[in-house]
């Protein structure tokens, strides 16, 4: 930008404060999510200028919109304009950035690199140049109002395209979302590190408790820091259900779209989506777990579930093709992530050769008492596919799997739920609770298998299973053992 006089910048910072008051008006006028507009400090490298920006939540420094103001003068097809524009949505991790030089703006998604927008990618350009040729026109009555009315027009552009998920060019990235989702477990994650570590300081009994459910787990002595892994569950549990919930309402369209006010406590407010839910199924996702309940959710916490709901909401969920919601839950969690999380998950070439030299039969009920995320239930899914010719329905009818941590349950329900995602009947026979709680003539409530709707959900007993395959959590003595159990076959425990 040109030099600028003491006059000149005062101009500037005065339009760009009117304009903020401007879209803090708006923000409170309306409910939409979002906190505040401000003024930020600029990054070294981007000149003078304050950043424009518009908050989902300031304090936890989630962004929504970045302007880049420039003068009159700075034409709007200037390159250095929109690569500094991109920066500066990066820079405050926005999701959405704006170029506007007081005549003409243009509204862009933000993405990551190597994802670079080009203009063409546009959402939304000015239709009216304003005719505008120096800052200090703003000063002028007509010119005033009418950038006050660009700058509203640029910020509803961008809240339209968020709320409704109108205008996407471009097919969801799933490396895009995975990255954003991850971004949000993380910030949720060293909030209940926090808050857990904090608690349990003087809290004896939420010590016991923590130790309890890592030895439950059979992490304990294998994490170095059990609060760390237990703060990752709780973070992954929350982002788990409101992802499998969106992906839920694309099959189930009666589930209501989540309304969530600036003011409503969470999870608190997200319980009556999840009952309804829980009226067809997913229990072991949905059911409130002790573990919820160890540390209350903090207002940073809340504020970032918060806004993850509104950006996934921007989401147009009806055209996201099965395979990419498939492969977004996939790489959900990366794989060094897992043992970080408490979980010892047995490789999935491990589980294929075992369950092959395993499983007998046509149709076997097969079991893992410990599933886990469900390695070796998806690996009886594809071979029972392979060998038997049975539906995705029938084939979940019959792989069971128990877990007594609500985390693993969750993730074993979506990976068996992702093997066919466009399946109406999408009901894993997953159950959160110590397999040695469990006898053979208990019932469990699923979905009746016949029922069309999956609306009633019925007592189904547990089966006698065919086939044990698994992996054991680690025994006292703390050596490993596999397991792998045909119970018309073999029975051998190898060291
Ligand atoms: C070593 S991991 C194996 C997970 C999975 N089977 C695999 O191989 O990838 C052991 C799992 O057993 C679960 N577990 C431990 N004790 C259990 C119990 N009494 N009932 C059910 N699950 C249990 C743990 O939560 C953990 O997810």
């Amino acid at each position: 930008m040109a030099k600028m006089t003491g006059h000149k910048e005062s101009n500037e910072q005065e339009f760009q404060g009117q304009v903020v008051s401007r879209l803090n008006a708006e923000i409170s006028k309306r409910s939409l999510g979002l906190d505040i507009a401000t003024q930020e400090k600029p990054q070294k490298t981007t000149g003078k200028r304050s950043d424009l920006i518009v908050w989902i939540d300031r304090p936890a420094t989630i962004a929504f919109l970045a302007i880049e103001l420039k003068t009159p003068t700075t034409p709007i097809n200037d390159p250095t304009f929109f690569k500094d524009a991109l920066e500066k949505g990066r820079h405050w991790k926005a999701k959405y950035f704006a170029l506007w030089n007081m005549r003409d703006f243009e509204l862009y998604e933000t993405t990551n690199p190597p994802h670079n927008p080009v203009p063409s990618d546009a959402i939304r350009k000015s239709t009216h140049p304003l005719a505008l040729s120096h800052v200090e026109d703003w000063l002028k009555p007509n010119f005033k109002k009418d950038l006050h009315a660009q700058a509203i027009e640029i910020f509803d552009a961008a809240v339209v395209h968020s709320v409704s998920g109108l205008g996407h060019q471009h097919a969801i990235d799933p490396d895009i979302f995975v990255a954003r989702l991850t971004e949000s477990i993380g910030q949720l994650r060293t909030i209940f590190y926090k808050d857990l570590k904090r608690a349990s300081g003087t809290d004896r009994k939420l010590r016991k408790r923590l130790k309890q459910i890592a030895a439950e787990q059979g992490f304990e002595g294998f994490v170095d820091d059990i609060d760390y892994a237990i703060a990752g569950q709780i973070g992954y549990r929350y982002i788990g259900q409101i992802l499998f919930y969106f992906a839920l309402r694309r099959k189930i369209p009666t589930l209501k779209e989540i309304e969530i006010g600036p003011k409503d406590a969470l999870p608190a407010a997200l319980k009556p989506y999840w009952d309804e839910v829980r009226r067809y199924d997913y229990e072991a996702l949905f059911k409130p777990e002790p573990i919820e309940a160890l540390v209350p959710v903090a207002k940073e916490a809340q504020t970032i579930l918060r806004g993850l709901i509104l950006q996934l909401g921007a989401y147009d969920w009806a055209s996201l093709t099965d395979d990419v919601l498939g492969s977004i839950f996939e790489h959900l969690i990366p794989r060094g992530q897992q043992i970080l999380l408490g979980q010892f998950y047995t490789p999935r070439p491990v589980a294929d050769l075992l369950v092959a030299s395993t499983i007998d039969g046509e149709r076997p009920f097969v079991l893992d008492p410990g599933c886990g995320s469900g390695t070796f239930l998806m690996s009886a899914y594809a071979y029972l596919a392979h060998v038997a010719n049975l539906s995705h329905k029938e084939l979940l009818s019959i792989i069971w799997g128990f877990d007594v941590s609500p985390f693993a349950a969750e993730l074993a329900v979506i990976n068996l739920y992702r093997q066919d995602m466009a399946e109406y009947e999408n009901f894993p026979r997953i159950n959160v609770g110590n397999f040695f709680a469990r006898n053979s003539k208990e019932t469990l409530d699923f979905p009746a298998p016949q029922q069309a709707s999956g609306m009633k959900k019925v007592p189904i007993p547990i089966p006698t299973f065919d086939s044990i395959v698994g992996n054991p959590p680690t025994c006292a003595h703390k050596t490993k053992m596999i397991l792998i159990l045909n119970t018309e076959r073999s029975c051998s425990k190898q060291p």
